[in-house]
């Protein structure tokens, strides 16, 4: 599904994130913004797709499978999580590795349970476990790239 979160414009660079779509047209400069579709333009796979690994209560993204160069010419300028409840955005610099790393355990309705009143929570087994899930977690994770040269890019969890 794609969600159409993104719009930059082709006169002076600018690229805004709807937080919320009113169904109005975005302009800038004086012309309509260009919606940006991920994974659409004609370069490298390997290089773009952010790779997600999850480590404990971290995403860890990384772009791509093959490092993306990070030269002031051509590099990944941020890195974006975006779930059904919110929109984390990480500005990365030339020179700086193309990595971001992420919150996740809220993402998928799992919270650490911190044992307050001494409750003991447990899983359907019977045994002691130290999360709860949420009742409404996010229908959707996704990790979004974007590249000076190549535009956008995104993985689906
Ligand atoms: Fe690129």
């Amino acid at each position: 599904m794609d969600r159409a979160l993104f719009y930059r414009c082709e006169r002076c660079g600018n690229i805004v994130a709807l937080l919320k779509s009113g169904g109005g047209t975005l302009n800038c400069c004086g012309q309509e913004m260009t919606k940006l579709v991920a994974n659409s333009t004609d370069a490298a796979q390997e290089k773009h797709v952010p790779v997600v690994t999850r480590e404990g209560e971290k995403l860890k993204v990384t772009v791509g499978s093959v490092a993306h160069p990070m030269t002031a010419e051509h590099y990944i300028e941020w890195i974006a999580l975006v779930t059904e409840n919110k929109i984390e955005v990480v500005h990365l610099k030339p020179g700086m590795e193309p990595k971001a790393e992420f919150t996740y355990l809220d993402e998928r309705g799992e919270e650490l349970y911190t044992g307050e009143n001494d409750e003991e929570v447990l899983n359907c087994e019977g045994q002691p476990c130290n999360f709860v899930l949420h009742e409404n977690p996010s229908k959707f994770v996704e990790v979004y790239a974007y590249c000076n040269l190549h535009g956008l890019w995104k993985t689906e969890l």
